[in-house]
């Protein structure tokens, strides 16, 4: 692919502003100026810096991001940042055939909720990480705060009924990590669900931080409104997650 072509793919504005990256010379590609702009040049594995910043080739773009409390998933936020604007704009411009510009959460977290958030440009991905066919487990930290005793926990693994929907959702795990800690599993992902399940038991949600999506945890160096690139495996790993495996625990 011609090096213009790259850059557009990867988000680095319309054809004419990537041909003008190129001919100004503000891109290099293995620490040299683009000597032919008309050659074709490798992208597996291509590294490059334009205008100084380097950037790595992703023919799709899988990303982690740890979401900082006080900020909203949307796009277009009511009250908070976007998380969107944690981002460099490139993975915000990258173009999408037919579908919205960049790369998009997959599902969301509210506000005041921390933790493990998968962005991708990948709409086949997002649509198999929604689908209830899949259950992938995401994995909740929960401070409540009300002790919570062992009735609480049976009827969240037991199931409850939210206002909205006559059908129980129940926990897919729980496990007690103190008297106001609580590690929950669930393979849906219902609006508010963790909150409203802890409501409907008679508790309520202090603090809410999503620590595992699958086989994938929120990694200790990465702080709060950091993000980075997922591992090849660590793609195929979540396209192959199941929650039909879990197996409930109860552990004190
Ligand atoms: N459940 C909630 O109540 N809030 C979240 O952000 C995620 C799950």
């Amino acid at each position: 692919m011609r090096i213009e072509e790259i850059l557009y793919t990867q988000g680095f504005g319309t054809r004419r502003v990537c041909a003008g990256l190129v001919q100004q010379g503000f891109v290099t590609v293995s620490g040299s100026p683009i000597e032919d702009p008309g050659a074709d040049v490798e992208t597996e594995g291509l590294r490059f810096t334009v205008q100084g910043a380097e950037w790595e080739y992703h023919e799709k773009a899988y990303l982690m991001l740890h979401k900082p409390a006080g900020t909203e998933c949307s796009q277009k936020p009511s009250t908070y940042p976007s998380i969107y604007t944690l981002l460099p704009s490139p993975l915000r411009l990258r173009p999408n055939k037919g579908a919205v510009q960049g790369v998009q959460a997959i599902g969301r977290l509210d506000q005041d909720t921390t933790g493990l958030l998968l962005l991708t440009d990948d709409g086949q991905f997002i649509h198999r990480m929604g689908s209830p066919k899949h259950h992938v487990p995401k994995v909740y930290e929960v401070t409540t705060k009300h002790p919570i005793d062992d009735s609480q926990v049976a009827r969240l693994l037991a199931g409850v009924v939210l206002d909205d929907d006559p059908k129980p959702v129940r926990a897919a795990a729980c496990e007690l990590a103190g008297p106001l800690h609580l590690s929950l599993t669930l393979t849906e992902g219902k609006y508010h669900q963790v909150k409203r399940m802890l409501a409907a038991v008679g508790n309520r949600v202090e603090a809410l931080h999503r620590s595992r999506i699958g086989m994938l945890a929120l990694p200790d160096d990465l702080p709060p409104g950091q993000w980075r690139w997922l591992r090849p495996e660590e793609v195929e790993a979540l396209r192959n997650a199941r929650g039909s495996h879990l197996v409930v625990t109860v552990a004190r």
